[in-house]
């Protein structure tokens, strides 16, 4: 029997000629696998057209949407995953939920190998490829790009050549990849690090210099996942595109970073994901109100773990799985509604309100009706500082004591 391969495929000029690239290499049989995690663009009936066009003996298009809303990027949501402080890990949390259509597809078809068409020098290589041994332990990877020298020079030389039907003379200076949980723009002249992006590099966002009026929105939240906004119903797909529409009009989550690859080098990144940065927002102001402090500091180090697992391809591993569990649990009592105002590239928390928060006015107010006992304080501050008041006791007999000397008065005094 022919040996299959499956490869994950976009539509776009490199995973085109792959197909007909790895069957001319190895003789194999390719299986297209395109898989809609909310990319937009080209129809995606068009997109399997083609892979059929260009040689594949199979092609398919997984809907993924509302599996990856819903089983990645509310993980990440409740994680307030933001690689390096700033990036919301949108092709970090793509990758595992394509690589498991490929793997299924190559379950079904007796497949031996999945290819993919990253380069040898980013992080997608590695995710995709972890990913798919951590799913498939047998299967076999194979990347064109770097494994086979399928440059960009022959891969247009290869289409025309062959005719496939595939432009290759429009040739975008940016390398992008975007789902709905947001878009990652790189490579051209953002190489240059000092260069400000222009306005060609953006799409889900408009420029958040010239706003239109301001947007309030209500998010409702049950158990860290959004359940409504302004009242109405929505899915986890349907929350984060409807932010994207109302966030990107007020040009929200724009990211411009250098960040540091899992191969050690560090790029340039720009990002946009106005529904992302929106959900996170709000999410975080709602933690703010319903998780009991210790939990809350912990969590920090637990989500900053679990993002660099996540960026560095470890989404299906054991010890992610584990954060895992820490991170749902703390979402026992995330629930209700964060009023927000998203205007000029801000999304500002306006006002929150949770049956389950732990937010106590009674506690709080200085106004009438306090009911905290404020003649308890002092013990407590008494006890709470002795160890470091010890400390200090210690330094001042050994002569070590914080230099506390003061010019005499008057010694200023010309
Ligand atoms: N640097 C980001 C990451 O590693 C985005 C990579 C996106 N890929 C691309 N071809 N633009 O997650």
């Amino acid at each position: 029997m022919t040996e299959r391969i499956v490869l994950a495929y976009s539509g776009g000029l490199d995973t085109s000629v792959a197909i007909g690239w790895i069957h001319d290499a190895t003789g194999a049989e390719v299986i297209a696998c395109a898989v809609d995690v909310g990319q937009g663009g080209e129809d995606l009936e068009v997109i399997r057209q083609r892979a059929l066009d260009c040689g594949a003996v199979e092609a398919y298009v997984a809907d993924a949407r509302d599996e990856f809303a819903e089983e990645y990027c509310m993980p990440a949501l409740k994680a307030n995953a933001l690689y390096m402080d700033a990036y919301p890990v949108v092709s970090a949390i793509s990758r595992p939920v394509i690589t498991k259509h490929l793997v299924r597809a190559a379950k079904k078809h007796g497949a031996t190998t999945v290819a993919h068409g990253c380069t040898g020098k980013g992080n997608d290589q590695v995710r995709f490829e972890v990913s798919i041994t951590s799913l498939a332990p047998e299967l076999k990877c194979i990347a064109p790009v770097r494994d086979l020298a399928l440059t960009r020079d022959r891969a247009i030389e290869y289409a025309e050549r062959h005719n496939l039907p595939i432009a290759t003379t429009k040739h975008n200076p940016f390398s992008i990849d975007q789902n709905v949980w947001g878009r990652a723009i790189e490579t051209g002249f953002l190489e240059d690090i000092w260069n400000e992006p222009t306005k060609d590099v953006f799409s889900y966002t408009d420029d958040p210099a010239f706003p239109p009026v301001a947007d309030e929105v209500i998010i409702s939240f049950a158990q860290g996942i959004p359940v409504a906004i302004d009242g109405r119903t929505v899915t986890p797909l349907q929350a984060i595109q409807e932010l994207n529409v109302r966030a990107g009009k007020q040009g929200i989550g724009r990211i411009d970073i250098v960040e540091d690859r899992l191969v050690g080098i560090k790029s340039r990144e720009v990002y946009e994901a106005p529904g992302a940065m929106v959900l996170i927002t709000a999410h975080q102001e709602l933690e703010r109100v319903t998780l009991e402090r210790e939990q809350s500091r912990f969590k920090r180090s637990v989500s900053d773990r679990w993002t660099e697992l996540v960026y560095d391809g470890q989404w299906f591993s054991p010890l992610k799985k584990s954060l895992d569990a820490f991170i749902e649990d703390t979402q026992r009592y995330v629930s209700g509604d964060i009023r927000m105002v998203l205007h000029g590239g801000r999304a500002t928390v306006t006002g929150r309100r949770s049956e389950t928060g732990l937010y106590d006015y009674g506690m709080a107010t200085y106004d009438e009706g306090d009911q905290f006992d404020q003649s308890q304080a002092k013990g407590f501050i008494e006890i709470y500082g002795l160890a470091a008041k010890q400390a200090a006791a210690r330094d001042v007999a050994q002569g070590n004591a914080e230099d506390l000397a003061v010019e005499p008065a008057g010694s200023d005094q010309a």
